[in-house]
């Protein structure tokens, strides 16, 4: 939320009056605002997600951190949800402090009972969900005559019936608004499979199954369901990464470098705004032609 400006915007959502500033009315609800984006920064910023309730799962860090930051960026109301508390916290505060709306939730994706409280919670200080984005994930690496079952499980936990969980933890209140966005985690692991990755591609091709599938069930419903394939971005996740294997990847790009945790999240937002009103189903590669 923006304190220091007072924005008046008529009963069609028409900008109509804003006390700094230029603005482009826009009946589409689209407001921009030079001169006055989050933590200080001077670039305008369109408010594409204004008001909009949004769940990120695994969003006190990489890429659902960068989400969450730009979500209330952008004017939504953003409930930061991951098992790490203390980074929940700190992802909080960053966003307070720069003028955004957001509450942090303790939540495991493949614990039930911390997903109900979380959503209770949502509901009680918000009272809807218009997104959801379903980022949480982890990798247990190791050569399919090395993986252990435990390795294989977890990760199956996390990524896919975490994301199983979320979804049907929010898809009643979506259906009965009529309106909803379910964002999700694949990657380009979901595509074409990776050394060393029998358990994290078995989940990254099953999200995209489930997306497929919600976006058949509940399209005629207002529900868009959409998955993203992050190539290799520059986060914690590629922490396990040797050096040379990173660099060997980065040659390997036809941008030549890693990307960002923003430039995913920069993809979550347009598809969670109105500008995306058509796309559903889809399977967004974003990976500076890493596949190509
Ligand atoms: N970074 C990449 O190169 C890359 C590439 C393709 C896909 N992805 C996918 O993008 C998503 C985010 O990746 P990242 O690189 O930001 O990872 P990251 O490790 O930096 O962040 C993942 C976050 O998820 C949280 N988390 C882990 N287990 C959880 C659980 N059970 N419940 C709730 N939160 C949990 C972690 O605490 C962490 O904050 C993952 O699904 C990942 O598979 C990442």
């Amino acid at each position: 939320m923006i304190t220091d400006i007072q924005i008046t915007i008529d009963s069609q959502f028409t900008l109509v009056q804003c006390t700094k500033g230029d603005y482009i009315p826009s009946a589409d609800a689209v407001v921009r605002i030079p001169g006055r984006g989050l933590a200080g920064t001077e670039e305008g910023i369109v408010m594409r997600l204004m008001g909009k309730v949004s769940i990120i799962t695994g969003g006190a860090q990489g890429i659902g951190q960068a989400t969450a930051i730009k979500f209330a960026k952008e004017g939504a109301k953003v409930a930061v949800c991951d098992v790490n508390l203390t980074a929940v916290d700190e992802t909080v505060r960053l966003i307070r402090e720069a003028g955004g709306e957001a509450a942090g939730f303790r939540v495991d994706v493949t614990d039930k009972v911390s997903i109900t409280q979380m959503v209770e919670g949502v509901m009680a200080k918000w009272g809807r969900v218009d997104t959801l984005v379903n980022n949480a994930g982890i990798v247990q690496d190791a050569q399919l005559k090395k993986m252990s079952e435990d390795q294989f499980d977890r990760v199956i936990d996390v990524n896919l019936k975490g994301v199983y969980n979320c979804t049907r933890a929010v898809v009643d209140i979506m259906l009965a608004q009529n309106s909803g966005c379910i964002l999700n985690a694949s990657s380009i692991v979901g595509l074409y499979g990776n050394f060393g990755q029998t358990n994290y591609a078995a989940t990254k091709f099953g999200v995209i199954g489930m997306v497929k599938t919600w976006a058949r069930e509940l399209g005629s419903k207002g529900i868009r369901a959409n998955a993203i394939c992050p190539g290799y971005i520059h986060t914690p996740i590629l922490a396990s990464m040797p050096a040379k294997v990173l660099k060997m990847i980065e040659d390997k790009v036809p941008m030549g470098r890693l990307g960002k945790p923003e430039e995913i999240a920069n993809t979550y937002a347009w598809l969670a705004s109105d500008e995306a009103s058509y796309v559903n189903g889809a399977v967004i590669e974003v990976s500076g032609g890493v596949t190509i």
